[in-house]
Formats: structure tokens, C-alpha cells, sequence
């Protein structure tokens, strides 16, 4: 991309840069955040009394895959519910949704769970994918356009908490359904995930539908298990923000000299996930000093785990109802749909 088109894209404009689209896919719009996007909110984080990183910078390349491995790790059931229940839920999902949906997914990662709601509809019209992650984005839309060869495929690489815009002539009059998966909707604390959603509801019109997984309210070592496995590729995952960050901000901070820290909150109802200093540190990020004590966090992500009614109540207040709720066999995850008012 352009230095020109890469500063209309930081700036949330349509970059306009046709040449960039793959030719697999009918269309793809950039709106990556660009580096001073990153800076501004990396600098900001570190800046707090309780520090802090927003967890969207967790998933560059290697960090997308990381999270891939995480989803099939035995303690994170997360991945295996939320996919049990979808291979179930086939035939409900095609009757409420109708024939020639357009389908738009936000956060799309690897877009496994993708093919259980394409394979249960009938024939699915349109299929628009939007990560932050652009090289994961492209790859996992261009098998989707591979392996579905009536469907129209588009990408767009945002922060899908910001607005963007889905060019309207693709979709026409079809109807829609958002279908957001992985309890992704719990990364956000409520006030922000209403927001999240309402950003949603933009993207939708009325009786339209979302389909969403939100992970349930459980005992505390299942989840701290989930979030702290024994093979140490959470950690991992965790530790690689400070990779990206001192990559793409010129920074220097001692990866050696964190650790991995999840802690459920049941106050809050939310995993706590925490980078920990094993010892009094100094550092550099785009220029400006740091330090930090041992024993001192930088927060990096929260995972909320709702109640059946608790989520329902947030939704309503995002302009949607209730329509279905299902849950695995041990009642451990939730996807429900839901439907714009
Ligand atoms: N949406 C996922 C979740 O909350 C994200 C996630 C899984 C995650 N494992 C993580 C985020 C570990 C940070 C660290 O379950």
C-alpha cells in the first residue's frame, strides 16, 4: 500500500486502493490502525498507574497464531463448546436466518466456526470477514473463496470497534447476520461492550440477526486452567504483545523479565489476564522511558463470563432482543441469536 493510501486508511477513509485486492475476493478495505494509532495507545497504556496495553495489539501474525493453538489446548474449552453447539444448531439457524444471506463476521481469526454457519445455511449469498489481523484475514478469506464457489467473499482488515463502512451495493436488500463468535464480546468491559454492539446493530438493519458466543459464569480453577494451560502457549501469547510492541515501536522491553499472571474475578466476573515483573525494570518505547517495580502488572485483557439474563440485558440495551439460546451439553458456553429491533 501507499504511504498516501496507508494515511487515508489510519484516518478510518476508504483507501480506494483496488490493486490491493486479491483475485479471489470480490472486494477488500483496509482500515487497519496505522503506527500512530499504535503508539498513541501503546504510550497512553504504559502511562496509567495501573498500566495496561489494549488487547487488539495481541494479534500480529504470530500472535493470530498463537491464538489458533490456544483454541485447540485441552483446558480451553472455549473453542470445542461454541463448535459442538454449532454443528447442532444447523437447521434452527437456516430456518430463522432464510435463504441468500449475507453474512458478516467480526473478528473472523481462522474462520473455522464460519463453515458450520455457511455449511447450515441456504445457500449464503455474501460473506464479508473483518479482522485487525490483515495477512490472517486475506489467507482465511481466500480458502473460504476457494472452497465456496457460489459465495461472494470480501474482506475488510479493521478494529471492528470502530465504524466502518460495508460498501452497501454489495449486500443489496438480502438480509444480514453478524455472527460473532468466541466470547470475543467478553474482551470488553460492559459499558464498552454495549458500544461493541451497538457498532454492531449499525452494521445491520431492523429484524435483521446476530449470532454471538458468550462464554457462561463458572468455578474459578476450570477458568483460571483455561487461560493459564500447562503448556505454557497462553503465556506465550500474552508475552507476545511485548514483541509486537518493541517491533513495531522501536522499544526494548525485557521480554525475559515478565510472567504470564490469570486470575478469575468473581466480583467482576472476569479472567484478568496480567503481565508481571519478575524484577525492577527499565525500558523504552518510541522514545519515551519506563519503569517498573517487581512484582508491578501490565494489564492486557479481561474475558467477562455472563449469565443467561445478565448478557440478554446488556443486548437490549444495544438494540437487540433475544430470539434463541443454546448451550453445550455441560452448560458451559452460550451462543444465542439475537435479533435487531
Ligand atoms: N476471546 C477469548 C477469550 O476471552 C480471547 C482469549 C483467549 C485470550 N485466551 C486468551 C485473551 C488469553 C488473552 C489471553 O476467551
Amino acid at each position: 500500500m501507499t504511504a498516501i493510501a496507508d494515511a487515508a486508511a489510519s484516518r478510518g477513509e476508504d483507501p480506494s486502493d483496488a490493486d490491493e485486492t486479491p483475485p479471489e475476493l470480490s472486494f477488500f478495505r483496509d482500515f487497519h490502525p496505522g503506527a500512530a494509532d499504535m503508539r498513541a495507545d501503546v504510550l497512553e497504556g504504559l502511562s496509567r498507574p495501573q498500566k495496561g496495553i489494549p488487547p487488539k495489539y495481541f494479534y500480529d501474525q504470530r500472535g493470530s497464531a498463537l491464538f489458533d493453538r490456544i483454541c485447540e489446548l485441552d483446558e480451553y474449552y472455549v473453542t470445542r463448546s461454541e463448535l459442538s453447539i454449532l454443528r447442532r444448531i444447523g437447521p434452527e439457524l437456516a430456518a430463522h436466518v432464510g435463504p441468500e444471506a449475507n453474512v458478516l463476521e467480526f473478528g473472523s481469526g481462522s474462520s473455522v466456526k464460519i463453515r458450520t454457519v455457511l455449511d447450515a445455511l441456504e445457500r449464503p449469498y455474501l460473506y464479508v470477514g473483518v479482522d485487525i489481523s490483515r495477512e490472517h484475514l486475506l489467507a482465511a478469506c481466500r480458502d473460504l473463496a476457494r472452497d465456496y464457489p457460489d459465495l461472494t467473499v470480501g474482506a475488510i482488515c479493521a478494529d471492528f470497534t470502530e465504524p466502518f463502512q460495508i460498501p452497501e451495493r454489495e449486500f443489496g436488500e438480502r438480509w444480514r447476520i453478524g455472527f460473532f463468535p468466541g466470547s470475543t464480546i467478553g474482551n470488553f468491559e460492559p459499558e464498552a461492550a454495549k458500544n461493541v454492539l451497538r457498532a454492531m446493530r449499525a452494521e445491520l438493519r431492523p429484524d435483521d440477526s446476530l449470532l454471538i458466543g458468550v462464554d457462561l459464569q463458572k468455578d474459578a480453577a476450570r477458568l483460571e486452567a483455561a487461560y493459564d494451560d500447562a503448556e505454557g502457549v497462553t503465556a506465550a501469547f500474552n508475552l507476545n504483545v511485548l514483541t509486537h510492541i518493541n517491533r513495531e515501536l522501536d522499544g526494548d522491553i525485557p521480554e525475559d523479565a515478565f510472567e504470564h499472571l490469570a486470575r478469575y474475578n468473581p466480583d467482576l466476573g472476569r479472567v484478568e489476564m496480567h503481565l508481571r515483573a519478575l524484577r525492577d525494570i527499565e525500558f523504552t518505547v518510541a522514545g519515551q522511558r519506563f519503569a517498573m517495580k517487581a512484582g508491578e502488572t501490565i494489564h492486557t485483557e479481561n474475558s467477562h463470563k455472563y449469565t443467561r439474563e445478565g448478557f440478554d440485558a446488556l443486548a437490549a440495551e444495544a438494540g437487540f432482543r433475544p430470539l434463541e439460546y443454546w448451550t453445550d451439553a455441560e452448560g458451559l458456553f452460550s451462543v444465542r441469536l439475537m435479533r435487531a429491533v
